[in-house]
């Protein structure tokens, strides 16, 4: 019966990422607030990292699939996580986000396994939900200036590609810089990861007055 299986799922490369990736994390979040991930897979980031953040920082994990929203509950669960919330149903890709505000948004490995209209539609929600100065931190493997940054990423992108023609690796300074510029967000860290991954800190800009 289905209430009786174990919603759990398991993400074996978020016990290889989740170190290096919260001690960005730990460095450039607000003290207090809401932090809003976006495309939460199967919840073990939310659950490992929260309570390893600061006890006023509440973590509002959120996903696509819905049937993916009980086994991110049942790992906070199980975690003990007190500052996680209740998972909820968030398309990227969608112009109406179900939040009005975050203090921060965090997303991790989306932007090359998704249609450009889920990375635009994540650059528009930040820039919606944030306040000035708040960050956006995304983590995965990226180009630079038009280039892969190892073989690797190439041979990872043709097996993309395989599952999605429309799934690529997409560029900082080419494609993501100009797209966030549209929604307010700039550029303010890049961090290199392990396994030729980054983590990239944008910034809210100042609202325009018009
Ligand atoms: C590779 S997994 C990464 C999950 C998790 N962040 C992690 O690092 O383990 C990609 C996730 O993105 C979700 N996803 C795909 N398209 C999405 C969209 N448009 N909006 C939100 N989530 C999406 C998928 O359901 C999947 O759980």
């Amino acid at each position: 019966m289905e209430h009786m299986t174990d919603p759990r799922r398991h993400a074996p490369a978020t016990l290889r990422n989740r170190a290096p990736i919260l001690a960005v994390l730990q460095r450039v979040l607000p003290a207090e607030g809401l932090l809003l991930e976006v495309a939460s897979g199967s919840g073990e980031h939310a659950a490992w990292m929260a309570p390893q953040l600061p006890p006023r920082l509440a973590w509002q994990p959120s996903e696509a699939d819905a049937l993916a929203l009980r086994g991110i509950d049942a790992h906070a669960r199980d975690a003990g996580a007190l500052t996680v919330r209740p998972a909820i149903r968030l398309d990227a890709a969608s112009a109406s986000w179900p939040l009005a505000a975050a203090d921060a948004v965090f997303c991790c490995n989306l932007v090359h396994i998704a249609r450009w209209a889920a990375t635009e539609g994540l650059l528009a929600g930040a820039g919606r939900l944030l306040p000035q100065g708040g960050p956006l931190v995304l983590y995965g493997p990226f180009r630079r200036h038009g280039r892969h940054t190892a073989a690797s990423n190439a041979a990872f992108e043709a097996s993309l590609n395989a599952q999605d023609p429309a799934w690529r690796i997409r560029c900082v300074d080419n494609e993501l810089v100009p797209a966030a510029a549209r929604h307010g967000l700039a550029l303010n860290e890049v961090v290199e990861l392990p396994a030729n991954n980054l983590v990239l800190v944008w910034r809210r800009g100042p609202l325009s007055a018009g």
